[in-house]
């Protein structure tokens, strides 16, 4: 096994520089931007160079292919708006380090979308089959951009890779949260991944003026969802553990005008669980929710279907191959533990046994230009992952 460190940091370092942004390390490389499609294009280079056949499926995913049955790493080089240089970058270079130094077949892959510009990890859900080519291609981002409208400029495009050529997957990624930072441990071996539900909400009451519009007489969407927010925190209570997660991320006021009462709200809700009939739960206190508090502000409300990746457990082979490469490697600096994070491994698990590990992140910042690991932990948890692969 022939592991180059440098080679994977000198890679690493080269992905962050193609949509390099904002302070420090920051990356913009939202799906099908420029810079996305650039880094893709490199890495298929890349991946020729390593002896692996490149190749872009319909949705934009790139494969470095090994020939015949092979062992899948990888993870996704596209990144949320305001990006950091290593969540996905650091599964898709950790897997084509490994192709390069360990002697037995690894392809490597960089999925489309796992951002969710268009959808919840749209590129490795249609590949696994929960979402149709021509459901995605509906899909539309916060400005209303078609999926199907920018895949259709991808010229280098092939077919659909049949997973069954895989054996199974393997997902290096950094924990994105605090727990690994706060312990001081340097590993962490995935157990689980949290389900996650998506959804728009749209509150439609009467655009105003903000001046002689009585508050009485207001139809006002903003106070509609500040009432929306503060009535599900308190109804979610009985329904949620310290675990469980949701997220309004996404607000789009209308016509969001100092003099102007709102007449409209488009807002993202997003929950997380580990638990698939907490999740329906939470979606009933939702939907019970909007609707209540439609009729109290006498605003319409509108839901839009609901997106949604469930709950996965880890396949134990995998898992606790991964676990006893980072005994070997950092013996009592290591533990099992969930993700909190959705990772396209939530995916592929619907056709391919898979598995993950973390690597700290400091001061557990992600989704940010801030984001960084230490790089000698990113070298451990590359020596971890060929390790175990090795052992396979
Ligand atoms: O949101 C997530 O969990 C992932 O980083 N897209
Ligand atoms: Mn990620
Ligand atoms: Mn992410």
């Amino acid at each position: 096994m022939t592991l180059s460190p440098d080679r994977f940091l000198a890679d690493l370092h080269t992905l962050r520089s193609i949509g390099a942004a904002g302070v420090g390390k920051g990356v913009q490389r939202r799906a099908f931007s420029d810079a996305d499609l650039e880094a893709r294009r490199w890495l298929m280079g890349r991946f020729a160079e390593a002896g692996l056949t490149p190749h872009m499926d319909p949705c934009g995913t790139v494969f470095g292919l090994a020939d015949g049955p092979s062992l899948l790493i990888g993870s996704h080089s596209d990144t949320q708006p305001d990006g950091g240089w290593l969540d996905g970058a650091l599964g898709v270079i950790a897997g084509l380090e490994v192709a390069r130094a360990v002697d037995r077949p690894v392809s490597v892959v960089s999925c489309q979308d796992e951002e969710g510009r268009f959808g919840a990890l749209t590129g490795s859900t249609v590949w696994s089959g929960g979402m149709s080519l021509a459901e995605a291609d509906a899909l539309r981002d916060d400005a209303g951009q078609s999926f199907g409208a920018v895949r259709a400029g991808l010229t280098e495009a092939g077919a659909f890779v049949d997973p069954a050529r895989f054996t199974g997957f393997l997902e290096m990624h950094i924990e994105q949260g605090p727990v690994l930072d706060t312990t001081g441990e340097r590993i962490g071996v995935v157990s689980d991944i949290v389900g996650i539900r998506d959804m728009r909400i749209t509150l439609t009451g009467q655009q105003n003026h903000a001046g002689t519009t009585p508050m009485g007489l207001r139809l006002d969407a903003f106070q509609a969802l500040s009432a929306f927010n503060a009535t599900l925190n308190e109804r979610l209570r009985n329904v949620v553990t310290p675990q469980t997660v949701w997220t309004i991320g996404h607000v789009a006021l209308h016509p969001n005008a100092s003099s102007v009462v709102p007449g409209q709200v488009r807002f993202s809700m997003q929950w997380r669980d580990g638990d698939l009939d907490r999740l329906s739960r939470m979606e009933a206190v939702i939907r019970e929710t909007v609707q209540d508090i439609a009729t109290e502000y006498g605003v319409e409300c509108e839901l839009s279907p609901v997106q949604g990746i469930d709950p996965v457990a880890m396949d134990a082979g995998l898992r606790d191959a991964l676990a006893r490469a980072a005994n070997d490697v950092a013996p009592g600096q290591w533990r099992h533990m969930p993700s909190g994070a959705l990772h396209d491994a939530s995916n592929v698990a619907r056709h391919l046994p898979v598995a993950m590990l973390f690597v700290p992140s400091i001061g557990g910042i992600s989704h940010n230009f801030a984001e960084d690991t230490n790089e000698a932990d990113l070298v451990t948890g590359l020596e971890v992952l060929a390790r175990a692969v090795a052992a396979l």
